[in-house]
């Protein structure tokens, strides 16, 4: 759907291609569902507050390239990409004692869950990083029901590239009736010559285009799995982006699934009228597929993000007898979590501008044109132009509000007072879609281009267009520093990064 540039990677994915035709395996895979890495069924065992679980980060290896002949050496937790799946219940306390034996330091993020400032697992912000050999024990409680993940928060763009993420899954009190529910970890790499991890990261180009960008689509570390579905079946599917940087446009193949959670947090159950479904780094959603009762063959769900370089992501094959003989009327609505309800009227403004990246001056240009941005908060950013001229010299090639904060050493982007309500607009002056992730905190996301949201939804993490402005809402109430970032995780690098102070 986005046409960009990506002329790198249709000679990678013919040389993935070479690579596995060489296999003698099959790459047809008869998986049985239930023991594919990071599949459960289950509920989670009643896991006591005192209940230490351990995440050792260490390098391991992984058969990515389909086939089964080749191993492609990764960073894990746990031994496994993922790494471990965490399940507890909401309310149930988490305790994880987490071990670096890589040769570099690390941390563990827990992204979109609310917690204290001091486990946040950023170094250099809420922890001293991780050194090999130390280990560092984290403890929270899990307050909102949903899929979350974890990953490292130093040099994210390399630990993550090399497979370190996992996911943490936190179950609701009174859950939805499905029959089967699947934890689907959707990754992108780019390997090199011998099927290893391509070695350049944070290169120039990926920073100043889309990221990070690969050749090969897994999910659970599998190219393209087969799972067996039944007619009638009503699965949950529980998706989670870990991606460096790609955005995948879901096309659910004739599916008509409903949405029923993004990032953590439940929304009116709905069917996406986009004939594809933007799911963007760090993001999560929630999905109930209802099989059709009469189906056979299967769906092929595909990304189409980039035209012409679409990504398989999973085939489900309808096998079996039908499960029922009406599709499944069970309630499909979740409850809500204890979030804070924002009071619009009397909150705090505050404008995000986000500039830089290749090709953006036109957008830029464009947006004071049309009266998108405010000449007189422009005229407080002036300096930004300047440096716009500049980048791509050394300095942060992308901006918030004309500075670099991972450059520079400023402070946070803004100071809040605990328990204020905070109204920010977040404005993509670029030519590139950005995530932007707040931590310790979820936000509904009120407008898009001065339209109010159909379902005000709650997220940690909203996806901008180029050109596109975002409102977001939330309460201040977690004190703390708290990041607030691009996902992409080389936009990070680049500048697209920064931090709130509440207190
Ligand atoms: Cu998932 Cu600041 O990150
Ligand atoms: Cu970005």
């Amino acid at each position: 759907m986005t046409k960009s540039n990506t002329a790198r990677h249709p000679s990678r994915r013919q040389f993935l291609q070479t690579l596995a035709a060489g296999s003698a395996t099959a790459a047809i895979m008869t998986t049985v569902p239930n023991m594919m890495p990071g599949v459960v069924t289950g509920r989670a065992q009643a896991a006591s507050p005192a209940n230490l679980r351990n995440l050792v980060a260490a390098p391991s290896s992984a058969n990515l390239i389909p086939g089964g002949a080749i191993q492609t050496p990764v960073w894990t937790f746990n031994g496994s990409v993922p790494g471990t799946l965490l399940r507890v219940k909401q309310g149930e306390d988490v305790n994880v004692a987490f071990e670096n034996r890589l040769d570099e330091p690390s941390s563990i993020h827990w992204h979109g869950v609310r917690l204290p400032n001091a486990m946040d697992g950023v170094p250099g912000l809420t922890q001293k990083p991780v050194a090999p050999g130390e280990t560092f024990e984290y403890r929270f409680t899990a307050r909102d029901a949903g899929t979350y993940w974890y990953h490292p928060h130093i040099n994210a763009p390399t630990q993550l590239a090399r497979g370190m993420y996992g996911a943490l899954i936190v179950e609701e009190d009174d859950p939805i009736s499905v029959d089967r529910e699947f934890v689907w970890l959707i990754d992108d790499w780019r390997l090199g010559a011998n099927g290893e991890i391509d070695p350049t990261f944070n290169g120039g180009h990926d920073v100043g285009h889309a990221g990070r960008l690969g050749e090969l689509v897994t999910v659970n570390s599998v190219h393209n799995p087969d799972i067996a579905v039944r007619p009638g079946e009503r699965i949950r599917v529980r998706m989670i982006n870990t991606a460096n940087a790609r955005i995948f446009a879901i096309d659910f193949a004739g599916l008509a699934p409903h949405l029923i959670a993004l990032d953590g947090h439940p929304i009116t159950p709905h069917v996406p009228d986009e004939p594809v479904f933007l799911f963007a780094p760090g993001t999560r959603a929630d999905f109930v597929i209802d099989v059709p009762v009469d189906a056979t063959g299967g769906f092929a769900l595909l990304d189409r993000f980039f035209d012409g370089l679409e990504n398989p992501l999973v085939n489900l094959r309808v096998q079996g007898d039908r499960m029922r003989d009406e599709i499944s009327t069970a309630r499909m609505a979740l409850s809500a979590n204890p979030l804070p309800e924002p009071d619009l009227q009397n909150a705090r403004r505050e404008q995000l501008l986000y500039t830089g990246g290749m090709m953006g001056g036109g957008v830029l240009r464009h947006l004071v044109e049309t009266g998108k941005i405010d000449q007189g908060f422009l005229g407080g950013v002036r300096s930004m132009a300047q440096s716009m001229m500049g980048m791509m010299t050394g300095g942060g090639v992308w901006m918030v509000n004309g500075r670099d904060p991972e450059r520079d050493d400023n402070g946070p982007l803004f100071d809040l007072k605990a328990g204020e309500s905070c109204v920010f607009t977040l404005t993509n002056a670029t030519a590139w879609y950005h995530p932007i992730h707040l931590h310790g905190h979820a936000f509904r996301v009120i407008s898009r281009d001065g339209t109010p949201t159909r379902y005000q939804e709650w997220q940690d993490t909203v996806l901008i267009a180029p050109a596109e402005q975002v409102e977001i809402a939330f309460v201040a109430d977690n004190p703390g520093d708290w990041m607030l970032h691009c996902h992409i995780l080389e936009h990070k690098f680049g500048g697209m990064s920064g931090f709130v102070r509440v207190a």
